[in-house]
């Protein structure tokens, strides 16, 4: 990585998402790049996420990384069941725009929502599916601590063929006590 690329990459702002930011943030999950390992679908139209994104979840963290007023990247930690009994668990999700990638900003923001989970909201354990040949993000959450729990076969379409995912998880490493 070039040395003006990182300093790009530095310039990056990380910081919750806003309803306003609906738009965008859709535009970014849509776009080729980004949308094959999320399971979005190609050619959804921008409109089609945008109740979902405008919606605040309470006891959520959605977080997005701003290059000027473009999105760059996002993450959300996202409960996974209304059951008061998994309320120590959030799923993660996470994408970084193409001309982005490899330059840091997708450890940066799963960083900051860890330390949200790890630090603030008493979260115990984080989970995620990713595509079984999404190398790139399989290398980040192995380096974040994550750890590979299972594979399910044929668990979604992909360009043509079905694909396997992976279930990662990481637990807190070092939970609050008094
Ligand atoms: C997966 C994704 C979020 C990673 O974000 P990123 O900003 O590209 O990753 P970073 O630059 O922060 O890289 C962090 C680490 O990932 C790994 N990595 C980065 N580029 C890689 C590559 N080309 N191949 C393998 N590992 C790679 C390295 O471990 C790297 O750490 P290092 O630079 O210290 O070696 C991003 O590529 C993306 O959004 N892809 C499309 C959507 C997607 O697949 N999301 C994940 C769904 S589960």
């Amino acid at each position: 990585m070039d040395a003006a690329h990182k300093a790009d990459a530095d310039a990056i702002i990380i910081r919750s998402a806003e309803p306003e930011d609906a738009a965008r943030i859709s535009a970014h999950l849509g776009q080729p790049g980004v949308f094959e390992g999320l399971l979005q679908m190609p050619d959804a139209p921008v409109a089609s996420r945008l109740e979902y994104l405008q919606k605040m979840e309470s006891n959520a963290c959605r977080l997005v990384a701003m290059a000027g007023d473009e999105v760059a990247g996002c993450a959300g930690l996202h409960v996974q069941s209304a059951t008061l009994r998994r309320m120590h668990v959030r799923g993660l999700g996470l994408s970084v725009s193409p001309q982005w990638q490899g330059r840091g900003v997708g450890q940066r923001l799963l960083a900051r929502a860890l330390d949200w989970a790890d630090n603030w909201a008493g979260v115990l354990r984080v989970e995620l599916y990713v595509h079984a040949d999404n190398d790139r993000a399989i290398a980040l959450y192995r380096k974040m601590g994550f750890v590979e729990e299972g594979r399910h076969t044929a668990f979604g379409l992909k360009n043509g063929r079905y694909v396997d995912c992976l279930s990662m998880a990481r637990l807190h490493p070092n939970p609050p006590g008094l």
